[in-house]
């Protein structure tokens, strides 16, 4: 309807605890678009506030957005404000609500993206085939991820959508897991169609996902263990050449993604644990937080 198209204004709560001066925003590149909004970079101009970093990441509706965009996003900031900081998130900053279009402002990460910075550091695209992310580093960011992932469980937060391509990286090597706030409406099949052919999220679902649109912290760590897998791959696609429809019965059968080469078996075994069919035996974030240290310790 036209009143759906032109409804470009929303009344907003103000919430003085995290309500920030529009003018203190200078705009810079696209960082990211989603499926409702994009992420602009932005200096933040600092004014009597000065607890925020000069650059930031701020996320807003596109032009085109629908009510329910609006919604989502104003519930993704809301969910942000409740769920509170952690290091190995992307936490918010603060808002702008007033007088103009939402803006939503979190920490910028400038390292961007895991996956492509993981492609960049490909020892076989370096000249010596050598990479400054040796086996330690690469476990460290596995580390980090589970550990941003036991804080969003013990806050009760299901990611639903772990993948290196959510992921980020911050200036000091902190990984940052991004788009944990989205209220996403899973039995919503558009949520699936809006995406690009390559993106699919299917090859990060774990089968009780693929098969009743079920999500529990089980099979977020179901979806922890192919980013892992893609961590320790430096960013390959998983299952790359199988087509998704056979994905299911692929690991119905039994079959799993096969062993990162270079690197030590007790990795590969804990992404097994994390691919157990049976949602009840894959192992728990905080379990995973112990064994990875572990593993960090014995090779120190
Ligand atoms: N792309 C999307 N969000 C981002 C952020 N917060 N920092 C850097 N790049 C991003």
């Amino acid at each position: 309807t036209k009143a759906s198209c032109v409804s470009t204004e929303y009344i907003l709560p103000i919430d003085t605890k995290w309500e920030l001066p529009r003018e203190s925003l200078s705009f810079g590149d696209i960082l990211g678009e989603g499926e409702f909004g994009r992420v602009l970079k932005a200096e933040y101009v600092r004014t009597a506030d000065s607890r925020l970093p000069g650059v930031v990441a701020v996320k807003m509706l596109k032009e085109e957005h629908s009510d329910s965009d609006m919604t989502a996003l104003v519930s993704e900031m809301e969910i942000m404000k409740m769920i509170g900081k952690h290091e190995n998130v992307v936490n918010l900053l603060g808002c702008c609500t007033q007088d103009g279009p939402l803006c939503v402002v979190v920490e910028y990460a400038s390292n961007g993206c895991l996956r492509e910075f993981l492609n960049k550091h490909n020892p076989k695209c370096s000249p010596g085939g050598v990479s400054q992310l040796n086996e330690r580093v690469l476990v460290q960011f596995a580390l980090q991820v589970a550990k941003g992932m036991e804080f969003l469980v013990s806050r009760g937060c299901i990611h639903r959508d772990l993948a290196a391509r959510n992921v980020l990286v911050s200036g000091d090597l902190t990984i940052k897991i991004a788009d944990f706030g989205l209220a996403r409406d899973v039995r919503d099949y558009a949520y699936y169609r809006k995406r690009s052919a390559g993106r699919l999220p299917v090859r990060w679902m774990a089968p009780e996902s693929l098969e009743n649109n079920y999500y529990t912290e089980h099979s977020d760590v179901w979806s922890f263990g192919v980013l892992f897998w893609e961590i320790m791959t430096f960013g390959c696609t998983p299952y790359r050449k199988l087509p998704v429809h056979f994905l299911y019965d692929y690991l119905k059968s039994g079959n799993r993604l096969s062993r990162p080469e270079i690197f030590q078996e007790t990795i590969y075994t804990l992404m097994l644990e994390c691919w157990k069919f049976d949602p009840e035996e894959r192992p728990r974030f905080s379990c995973l937080v112990v064994k990875l240290q572990d593993i960090l310790n014995e090779t120190a």
